[in-house]
């Protein structure tokens, strides 16, 4: 019986050797294991041995037994992903492709604009300091403009420069970066900005915005024009007029908002249907500009006879509201797959 367990044992072993595949190991599990394997026939002889070892042999059987079991189970695993890596026709788990955010989009669209017009796109901090969000740009701690710059003010003060804070617009951008760079200069600036409003279908607590501004030697009102037609004619539609109404910044002067004619109903009042995104007034409000303010030049250490500067800045949410009809700007960050699908690319 010692001699069939061993011959039995050494035959495994070149078997299990030469298996390669899983189903040659289930072969093998078939032939040693099997109610018809030599492992079987010893077991069934066991009654029949003298008492004293009929124990031994029940346990030498068993751990064989273990054994075998055990080195089929681990050879199959190794097996199985030997067996997987090399099929290459296998399909693939299913995966849903995701796309870019409209946002993403936009934003990248418009800065593709202003780039080819030598505009230099630099991204300022989301986190700022008082001085760079009020005080370098001419609003004083008193003035009551502030309060419509108003916003989220971290628990940390800043050295010399106020408090910290998360930026209410893109302008500190500006002075970060005349502080830095010498005129001439030409650069758009796009980030995040926050401003403690209560949630609802037009204002949320942080929205995206585009800076940009031009400091030189003799630039002048209609270079600022120009540039923004430029942008909207590209960005909306070749026949997009502007209209700049007078307006109040503390950081550029003269100041002005900037409304271009419906893209809609091209500023043709029908008194029979209403525009449904003008409400007939034939203009839509896009963003603010004007000169950049002497005070805020010399802020950053530039000398304002030598130097003039424009600037303006615009809402990227409120552009794609317009561009696409979308009358809630919520929808923008809820993350519903519904929505966002429409605009990918
Ligand atoms: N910072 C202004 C705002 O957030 C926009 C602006 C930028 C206006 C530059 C004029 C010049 O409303």
């Amino acid at each position: 019986m010692q001699e069939r367990l061993n011959q039995l044992q050494e035959e495994f072993k070149k078997d299990l050797q030469g298996s390669k595949t899983t189903k040659e190991l289930k072969n093998l599990k078939i032939k040693y294991l099997g109610r018809k394997s030599t492992l079987t026939q010893l077991f069934a002889q066991i009654p029949a041995l003298p008492n004293d070892q009929k124990g031994l042999w029940g346990k030498k059987l068993n751990l064989f037994k273990v054994k075998i079991n055990l080195a089929l189970e681990n050879n199959v695993k190794i097996e199985d992903r030997e067996e997987e890596s090399l099929d290459l026709t296998f399909p693939s788990a299913s995966c849903q492709e995701g796309s870019r955010h409209i946002l993403t989009t936009v934003n990248e669209k418009i800065c593709s604009i202003f780039e080819r017009l030598g505009f230099a796109v630099i991204e300022g901090s989301e986190i700022e300091d008082e001085w760079h969000n009020f005080e370098a740009l001419n609003i004083p701690l008193e003035h009551p403009s502030r309060d419509s710059f108003d916003t989220f003010y971290l628990d940390l003060p800043a050295k010399d420069k106020g408090k910290y804070l998360l930026r209410s617009h893109t302008s500190p951008s500006q002075i970060r970066i005349m502080k830095k760079t010498k005129p001439p200069l030409a650069v758009i600036s796009p980030g995040r900005v926050y401003r403690p409003d209560e949630v609802d279908a037009t204002h949320s607590f942080m929205f995206h915005q585009i800076e940009g501004f031009v400091v030189g030697e003799a630039i002048n009102f209609a270079h600022l024009k120009g540039t923004l037609l430029y942008f909207a004619q590209e960005f909306f539609s070749c026949d997009v007029e502007l209209r700049f109404r007078p307006h109040f910044f503390p950081f550029t002067e003269p100041s002005a908002e900037v409304d271009m004619s419906c893209i809609m109903c091209k500023g043709k009042k029908n008194k029979e249907t209403k525009c449904s995104i003008c409400k007939n007034k034939g203009w839509l409000e896009v963003l603010g500009c004007g000169m950049i303010h002497p005070n805020v030049l010399e802020a950053c250490g530039i000398n304002a006879k030598k130097y003039q500067g424009f600037a303006f800045g615009m809402g990227v949410e409120r552009i794609v509201m317009l561009k696409y009809s979308i009358d809630d700007i919520r929808l923008f960050y809820e993350n519903d797959i519904r929505f966002l699908k429409q605009f990918s690319i």
